[in-house]
Protein backbone atom coordinates (compact mmCIF):
# COMPACT_ATOMS: atom_id res chain seq x y z
CA UNK A 1 0.00 0.00 0.00
CA UNK A 2 0.99 3.35 -0.68
CA UNK A 3 -0.23 6.56 1.21
CA UNK A 4 0.04 9.85 0.47
CA UNK A 5 -0.27 12.25 2.77
CA UNK A 6 -0.56 16.14 1.68
CA UNK A 7 -0.46 18.58 4.68
CA UNK A 8 1.08 16.23 7.00
CA UNK A 9 3.58 18.72 8.70
CA UNK A 10 0.87 20.16 10.84
CA UNK A 11 -0.15 19.20 14.37
CA UNK A 12 -2.19 15.88 13.00
CA UNK A 13 -0.12 15.02 10.55
CA UNK A 14 2.42 13.53 12.80
CA UNK A 15 0.19 11.51 15.16
CA UNK A 16 -1.36 9.85 11.72
CA UNK A 17 2.32 8.88 10.35
CA UNK A 18 2.80 7.38 13.76
CA UNK A 19 -0.17 5.69 13.68
CA UNK A 20 0.27 4.86 9.78
CA UNK A 21 3.47 3.72 10.33
CA UNK A 22 2.78 1.20 12.94
CA UNK A 23 -0.57 -0.18 11.52
CA UNK A 24 0.84 -0.55 8.04
CA UNK A 25 4.70 -1.45 8.42
CA UNK A 26 5.32 -2.24 5.04
CA UNK A 27 3.38 0.38 3.52
CA UNK A 28 5.37 3.34 1.73
CA UNK A 29 3.98 6.60 2.72
CA UNK A 30 4.62 9.97 1.54
CA UNK A 31 4.36 13.61 2.63
CA UNK A 32 3.93 16.29 1.02
CA UNK A 33 3.97 20.09 2.97
CA UNK A 34 4.65 23.40 2.32
CA UNK A 35 5.97 23.59 5.15
CA UNK A 36 4.77 26.35 7.21
CA UNK A 37 4.63 24.73 10.80
CA UNK A 38 7.92 22.81 10.59
CA UNK A 39 9.85 23.92 13.19
CA UNK A 40 6.78 24.31 15.81
CA UNK A 41 8.26 20.87 17.25
CA UNK A 42 7.54 20.43 21.21
CA UNK A 43 9.43 18.10 23.39
CA UNK A 44 12.83 15.90 21.93
CA UNK A 45 11.43 13.70 20.05
CA UNK A 46 12.83 12.43 17.03
CA UNK A 47 11.29 14.83 13.73
CA UNK A 48 7.90 12.61 12.93
CA UNK A 49 8.84 12.44 9.04
CA UNK A 50 11.91 9.71 10.06
CA UNK A 51 8.43 7.45 9.85
CA UNK A 52 7.73 8.65 5.75
CA UNK A 53 9.60 6.82 3.59
CA UNK A 54 9.53 10.29 1.69
CA UNK A 55 8.89 14.01 2.50
CA UNK A 56 8.16 16.69 -0.42
CA UNK A 57 8.19 19.92 0.06
CA UNK A 58 5.42 21.95 -2.34
CA UNK A 59 2.18 23.89 -2.22
CA UNK A 60 -0.62 22.51 -2.65
CA UNK A 61 -2.13 24.27 -5.25
CA UNK A 62 0.90 23.59 -7.49
CA UNK A 63 1.23 19.62 -7.16
CA UNK A 64 3.12 17.79 -9.53
CA UNK A 65 1.16 15.05 -10.82
CA UNK A 66 4.04 12.78 -10.73
CA UNK A 67 3.74 12.33 -7.29
CA UNK A 68 0.67 10.16 -7.44
CA UNK A 69 2.34 7.43 -9.28
CA UNK A 70 1.16 4.17 -7.80
CA UNK A 71 -0.23 5.65 -4.64
CA UNK A 72 -3.44 3.82 -3.80
CA UNK A 73 -4.67 6.56 -1.11
CA UNK A 74 -4.40 10.29 -0.38
CA UNK A 75 -5.13 11.46 2.90
CA UNK A 76 -5.58 15.39 2.64
CA UNK A 77 -5.29 17.32 5.23
CA UNK A 78 -3.73 20.67 4.01
CA UNK A 79 -5.15 23.61 4.96
CA UNK A 80 -5.68 26.76 7.02
CA UNK A 81 -6.37 25.30 9.81
CA UNK A 82 -9.16 27.72 11.92
CA UNK A 83 -11.30 30.59 12.16
CA UNK A 84 -9.40 33.16 12.73
CA UNK A 85 -6.62 32.11 9.82
CA UNK A 86 -10.05 32.02 7.85
CA UNK A 87 -11.22 35.29 8.73
CA UNK A 88 -7.98 36.94 8.08
CA UNK A 89 -6.69 35.44 4.88
CA UNK A 90 -10.19 34.09 3.74
CA UNK A 91 -9.46 33.95 -0.22
CA UNK A 92 -6.62 31.86 0.86
CA UNK A 93 -8.47 29.48 2.98
CA UNK A 94 -11.08 29.20 -0.30
CA UNK A 95 -8.50 28.41 -2.71
CA UNK A 96 -6.37 25.81 -0.28
CA UNK A 97 -8.93 24.44 1.66
CA UNK A 98 -11.32 24.06 -1.41
CA UNK A 99 -10.04 24.46 -4.92
CA UNK A 100 -7.05 22.73 -4.50
CA UNK A 101 -8.66 19.84 -2.30
CA UNK A 102 -11.31 19.54 -4.97
CA UNK A 103 -8.47 19.95 -8.01
CA UNK A 104 -6.33 17.28 -5.63
CA UNK A 105 -8.77 13.98 -5.86
CA UNK A 106 -9.22 15.02 -9.73
CA UNK A 107 -5.51 14.41 -9.97
CA UNK A 108 -5.65 11.51 -7.81
CA UNK A 109 -8.43 10.01 -9.21
CA UNK A 110 -6.90 10.43 -13.24
CA UNK A 111 -3.39 8.78 -11.70
CA UNK A 112 -5.79 5.76 -10.76
CA UNK A 113 -5.92 6.41 -6.99
CA UNK A 114 -8.65 4.39 -4.67
CA UNK A 115 -8.92 6.04 -1.61
CA UNK A 116 -9.86 9.90 -0.95
CA UNK A 117 -9.73 10.85 2.57
CA UNK A 118 -10.72 14.41 3.75
CA UNK A 119 -10.54 16.14 6.42
CA UNK A 120 -13.50 17.93 7.27
CA UNK A 121 -15.30 19.81 10.55
CA UNK A 122 -17.83 19.58 12.53
CA UNK A 123 -18.12 23.68 12.50
CA UNK A 124 -19.81 23.34 9.12
CA UNK A 125 -22.92 23.10 11.53
CA UNK A 126 -22.65 26.60 12.86
CA UNK A 127 -24.80 27.15 15.69
CA UNK A 128 -26.80 24.09 15.88
CA UNK A 129 -27.52 24.02 19.90
CA UNK A 130 -31.22 22.42 19.62
CA UNK A 131 -30.27 18.74 19.02
CA UNK A 132 -27.66 16.66 17.92
CA UNK A 133 -26.49 17.03 14.05
CA UNK A 134 -26.79 13.99 11.92
CA UNK A 135 -24.65 14.39 8.17
CA UNK A 136 -27.91 14.68 6.87
CA UNK A 137 -28.98 17.48 9.40
CA UNK A 138 -28.82 21.33 7.16
CA UNK A 139 -25.09 22.78 7.74
CA UNK A 140 -24.98 26.65 8.46
CA UNK A 141 -21.29 27.33 8.02
CA UNK A 142 -20.93 30.74 9.99
CA UNK A 143 -17.22 31.41 8.64
CA UNK A 144 -14.70 31.32 6.01
CA UNK A 145 -12.75 28.12 7.38
CA UNK A 146 -16.42 26.24 7.70
CA UNK A 147 -17.91 27.43 4.19
CA UNK A 148 -14.52 26.26 2.66
CA UNK A 149 -15.39 22.87 3.94
CA UNK A 150 -19.17 22.52 3.12
CA UNK A 151 -18.07 24.33 -0.37
CA UNK A 152 -15.20 21.11 -0.49
CA UNK A 153 -17.43 18.15 0.17
CA UNK A 154 -20.21 19.49 -1.81
CA UNK A 155 -17.29 18.93 -4.91
CA UNK A 156 -15.99 16.23 -3.43
CA UNK A 157 -18.86 13.47 -2.90
CA UNK A 158 -19.86 13.63 -6.95
CA UNK A 159 -16.66 12.66 -7.91
CA UNK A 160 -16.40 9.07 -6.45
CA UNK A 161 -17.10 5.77 -8.46
CA UNK A 162 -16.79 2.08 -8.40
CA UNK A 163 -12.61 2.80 -8.27
CA UNK A 164 -12.65 6.09 -6.36
CA UNK A 165 -13.79 5.99 -2.79
CA UNK A 166 -14.39 10.04 -1.29
CA UNK A 167 -15.01 9.94 2.05
CA UNK A 168 -14.94 12.95 4.41
CA UNK A 169 -14.68 13.24 7.79
CA UNK A 170 -16.09 15.95 9.99
CA UNK A 171 -14.09 15.90 13.03
CA UNK A 172 -14.99 17.49 16.18
CA UNK A 173 -12.68 19.85 17.56
CA UNK A 174 -9.26 18.41 18.12
CA UNK A 175 -7.34 18.34 21.43
CA UNK A 176 -4.58 16.21 22.44
CA UNK A 177 -0.56 16.07 22.28
CA UNK A 178 1.24 15.97 19.38
CA UNK A 179 4.90 16.38 17.70
CA UNK A 180 3.91 20.03 16.42
CA UNK A 181 1.52 21.06 19.18
CA UNK A 182 -1.18 23.94 18.72
CA UNK A 183 -2.37 25.53 21.79
CA UNK A 184 -5.09 27.61 19.90
CA UNK A 185 -7.57 24.22 20.36
CA UNK A 186 -9.79 24.65 23.31
CA UNK A 187 -9.19 22.28 25.42
CA UNK A 188 -5.39 22.57 24.63
CA UNK A 189 -5.57 25.96 25.82
CA UNK A 190 -6.81 25.50 28.56
CA UNK A 191 -4.29 23.03 29.73
CA UNK A 192 -1.67 24.84 28.77
CA UNK A 193 -2.90 27.78 30.94
CA UNK A 194 -3.78 26.09 33.63
CA UNK A 195 0.10 24.76 33.86
CA UNK A 196 1.58 28.29 33.10
CA UNK A 197 -0.59 30.57 34.94
CA UNK A 198 -2.85 28.45 37.53
CA UNK A 199 -5.52 30.08 35.37
CA UNK A 200 -7.96 29.01 32.91
CA UNK A 201 -9.29 32.43 30.70
CA UNK A 202 -11.98 31.26 28.82
CA UNK A 203 -12.61 33.95 26.37
CA UNK A 204 -16.62 33.47 25.42
CA UNK A 205 -19.22 32.82 28.24
CA UNK A 206 -18.15 29.52 28.65
CA UNK A 207 -21.85 28.15 27.42
CA UNK A 208 -20.98 26.55 23.07
CA UNK A 209 -21.74 23.08 22.93
CA UNK A 210 -18.05 21.89 20.97
CA UNK A 211 -17.62 18.44 20.70
CA UNK A 212 -14.02 17.11 20.87
CA UNK A 213 -11.95 14.30 19.59
CA UNK A 214 -8.80 13.29 20.66
CA UNK A 215 -5.80 13.61 17.78
CA UNK A 216 -4.81 10.11 18.27
CA UNK A 217 -8.38 9.26 17.44
CA UNK A 218 -8.41 11.21 14.54
CA UNK A 219 -5.78 9.10 12.88
CA UNK A 220 -7.38 5.88 13.33
CA UNK A 221 -10.54 7.31 12.02
CA UNK A 222 -8.97 8.27 8.60
CA UNK A 223 -6.73 4.62 8.83
CA UNK A 224 -10.76 2.98 8.95
CA UNK A 225 -11.53 5.93 6.15
CA UNK A 226 -8.59 4.23 3.33
CA UNK A 227 -9.60 1.26 3.42
CA UNK A 228 -13.33 1.15 4.21
CA UNK A 229 -15.14 -1.49 2.05
CA UNK A 230 -18.05 0.81 -0.20
CA UNK A 231 -20.61 -1.51 -0.13
CA UNK A 232 -20.97 -0.75 3.47
CA UNK A 233 -21.58 2.77 3.25
CA UNK A 234 -21.48 3.66 -0.94
CA UNK A 235 -18.82 5.03 -2.80
CA UNK A 236 -19.17 8.46 -1.37
CA UNK A 237 -19.34 9.34 1.95
CA UNK A 238 -19.87 12.58 4.81
CA UNK A 239 -19.37 10.99 8.26
CA UNK A 240 -19.15 13.00 11.56
CA UNK A 241 -16.01 11.14 13.45
CA UNK A 242 -16.04 12.19 17.40
CA UNK A 243 -18.13 10.49 20.38
CA UNK A 244 -21.67 11.08 21.86
CA UNK A 245 -20.50 11.31 25.26
CA UNK A 246 -18.11 14.23 24.20
CA UNK A 247 -20.53 16.80 23.27
CA UNK A 248 -19.56 19.10 26.42
CA UNK A 249 -20.36 22.93 26.73
CA UNK A 250 -16.99 24.80 26.58
CA UNK A 251 -17.23 25.75 30.50
CA UNK A 252 -17.54 22.02 31.13
CA UNK A 253 -14.04 21.70 29.53
CA UNK A 254 -12.58 24.18 31.94
CA UNK A 255 -14.14 23.07 35.26
CA UNK A 256 -12.09 19.29 34.34
CA UNK A 257 -8.98 20.64 33.84
CA UNK A 258 -9.24 23.13 36.77
CA UNK A 259 -10.50 19.31 38.43
CA UNK A 260 -7.23 17.87 37.22
CA UNK A 261 -4.70 20.64 38.48
CA UNK A 262 -5.11 21.69 42.37
CA UNK A 263 -5.60 25.70 42.69
CA UNK A 264 -5.87 27.04 39.20
CA UNK A 265 -8.76 29.22 39.06
CA UNK A 266 -11.21 29.69 35.90
CA UNK A 267 -11.91 33.13 34.49
CA UNK A 268 -14.78 32.88 32.25
CA UNK A 269 -15.93 36.07 30.56
CA UNK A 270 -19.59 36.37 31.53
CA UNK A 271 -19.63 39.96 29.27
CA UNK A 272 -18.63 38.14 26.13
CA UNK A 273 -20.92 39.05 23.14
CA UNK A 274 -22.51 35.12 22.54
CA UNK A 275 -20.38 32.78 20.46
CA UNK A 276 -22.70 31.78 17.92
CA UNK A 277 -20.47 29.14 17.39
CA UNK A 278 -22.22 26.62 19.41
CA UNK A 279 -23.04 22.71 18.02
CA UNK A 280 -24.04 19.54 18.97
CA UNK A 281 -23.18 16.34 16.70
CA UNK A 282 -24.54 13.00 16.90
CA UNK A 283 -21.78 10.30 15.71
CA UNK A 284 -23.99 7.13 15.55
CA UNK A 285 -23.62 6.75 12.01
CA UNK A 286 -19.42 6.27 12.35
CA UNK A 287 -20.70 4.02 15.42
CA UNK A 288 -22.38 1.69 13.13
CA UNK A 289 -19.56 1.93 10.25
CA UNK A 290 -16.89 1.82 12.23
CA UNK A 291 -17.21 -0.41 15.36
CA UNK A 292 -13.61 -1.61 15.94
CA UNK A 293 -12.71 1.95 15.41
CA UNK A 294 -14.38 3.99 17.88
CA UNK A 295 -12.25 7.13 19.83
CA UNK A 296 -10.32 5.45 22.59
CA UNK A 297 -9.53 8.72 24.10
CA UNK A 298 -11.92 10.79 26.52
CA UNK A 299 -12.13 13.96 28.24
CA UNK A 300 -10.37 12.78 31.83
CA UNK A 301 -7.39 10.61 29.91
CA UNK A 302 -6.78 13.27 27.02
CA UNK A 303 -6.19 15.77 30.28
CA UNK A 304 -3.90 13.72 31.92
CA UNK A 305 -2.14 12.90 28.57
CA UNK A 306 -1.80 16.82 28.19
CA UNK A 307 -0.47 17.90 31.38
CA UNK A 308 1.99 14.95 31.53
CA UNK A 309 2.92 15.73 27.64
CA UNK A 310 3.72 19.31 28.21
CA UNK A 311 5.37 18.60 31.91
CA UNK A 312 7.81 16.34 29.93
CA UNK A 313 8.81 18.78 27.63
CA UNK A 314 9.46 21.61 30.28
CA UNK A 315 6.39 23.99 29.55
CA UNK A 316 6.17 26.86 31.47
CA UNK A 317 5.43 29.79 29.04
CA UNK A 318 2.96 31.93 30.36
CA UNK A 319 2.96 33.79 27.21
CA UNK A 320 2.12 30.84 24.66
CA UNK A 321 -0.56 32.73 23.42
CA UNK A 322 2.00 34.70 21.99
CA UNK A 323 4.23 31.48 20.82
CA UNK A 324 4.50 29.42 17.97
CA UNK A 325 2.05 27.30 18.71
CA UNK A 326 -0.73 29.95 17.87
CA UNK A 327 -1.14 28.72 14.10
CA UNK A 328 -2.02 32.69 13.35
CA UNK A 329 0.79 34.12 15.07
CA UNK A 330 3.07 31.65 12.45
CA UNK A 331 1.40 33.35 9.72
CA UNK A 332 1.62 36.58 10.35
CA UNK A 333 5.03 36.96 11.17
CA UNK A 334 6.16 35.27 7.97
CA UNK A 335 4.00 38.02 6.52
CA UNK A 336 5.60 40.52 8.42
CA UNK A 337 9.32 39.30 7.22
CA UNK A 338 7.58 38.97 3.96
CA UNK A 339 8.24 35.36 3.33
CA UNK A 340 4.17 34.89 2.54
CA UNK A 341 2.34 36.72 -0.17
CA UNK A 342 -1.36 37.61 0.87
CA UNK A 343 -2.12 34.42 -0.84
CA UNK A 344 -0.31 32.74 1.69
CA UNK A 345 2.53 31.69 -1.12
CA UNK A 346 5.85 30.86 0.23
CA UNK A 347 8.36 33.27 -1.27
CA UNK A 348 11.90 31.16 -2.07
CA UNK A 349 13.60 34.11 -3.98
CA UNK A 350 17.07 34.32 -3.07
CA UNK A 351 16.73 37.58 -1.98
CA UNK A 352 13.96 36.25 1.26
CA UNK A 353 17.08 33.01 1.92
CA UNK A 354 19.05 35.70 2.46
CA UNK A 355 17.42 37.77 4.59
CA UNK A 356 16.87 34.96 6.91
N1 LIG B 1 -7.29 20.47 14.55
C1 LIG B 1 -8.62 20.42 14.55
O1 LIG B 1 -9.31 20.72 15.55
C2 LIG B 1 -9.38 19.95 13.34
C3 LIG B 1 -10.70 19.62 13.48
C4 LIG B 1 -11.41 19.27 12.36
C5 LIG B 1 -10.76 19.21 11.14
N2 LIG B 1 -9.47 19.53 11.04
C6 LIG B 1 -8.82 19.49 9.72
O2 LIG B 1 -7.76 18.54 9.77
C7 LIG B 1 -6.70 18.98 8.92
C8 LIG B 1 -5.39 18.99 9.71
O3 LIG B 1 -5.53 19.88 10.81
P1 LIG B 1 -4.26 20.34 11.64
O4 LIG B 1 -4.76 20.68 12.99
O5 LIG B 1 -3.15 19.36 11.49
O6 LIG B 1 -3.89 21.69 10.87
P2 LIG B 1 -2.45 22.42 10.82
O7 LIG B 1 -2.69 23.84 10.50
O8 LIG B 1 -1.68 22.09 12.03
O9 LIG B 1 -1.74 21.69 9.59
C9 LIG B 1 -2.11 21.94 8.26
C10 LIG B 1 -0.92 21.64 7.38
O10 LIG B 1 -1.26 22.03 6.06
C11 LIG B 1 -0.12 22.65 5.48
N3 LIG B 1 -0.56 23.57 4.43
C12 LIG B 1 -1.30 24.69 4.55
N4 LIG B 1 -1.43 25.28 3.37
C13 LIG B 1 -0.74 24.52 2.48
C14 LIG B 1 -0.51 24.62 1.08
N5 LIG B 1 -0.98 25.64 0.35
N6 LIG B 1 0.22 23.66 0.47
C15 LIG B 1 0.74 22.62 1.18
N7 LIG B 1 0.53 22.47 2.53
C16 LIG B 1 -0.20 23.42 3.16
C17 LIG B 1 0.55 23.41 6.63
O11 LIG B 1 1.91 23.67 6.34
C18 LIG B 1 0.33 22.44 7.78
O12 LIG B 1 1.44 21.60 7.93
C19 LIG B 1 -7.12 20.33 8.37
O13 LIG B 1 -7.71 20.15 7.12
C20 LIG B 1 -8.16 20.81 9.35
O14 LIG B 1 -9.07 21.69 8.75
C21 LIG B 1 -8.74 19.87 12.12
Amino acid sequence: MKILIVGNMGYVGPVLTKHLRRAHPHATLIGFDAGLFAHCLIGSAPLPEIYLDRQVFGDVRHIDKNLFEGVDAVVNLAAISNDPMGNRFEDATLAINYKAAVELAAVAKRAGVRSYVFASSCSVYGCAEEGAKQESSKVDPLTAYARSKVMAEKELIPMADDRFTVTCLRFATACGMSDRLRLDLVLNDFVAGALSQNKIVVMSDGTPWRPLINVKDMARAIDWAIGRPAEKAGVGLIVNVGSNEWNCQVRDLAHAVAAAIPGVEVSINTNAPPDRRSYRVSYDLYKELAPDFQPLSDLKSTIIEMIEGLKRAGFQNPAYRDSQYMRLNVIGKFREEGLLSDKLELDRSNKKINAV
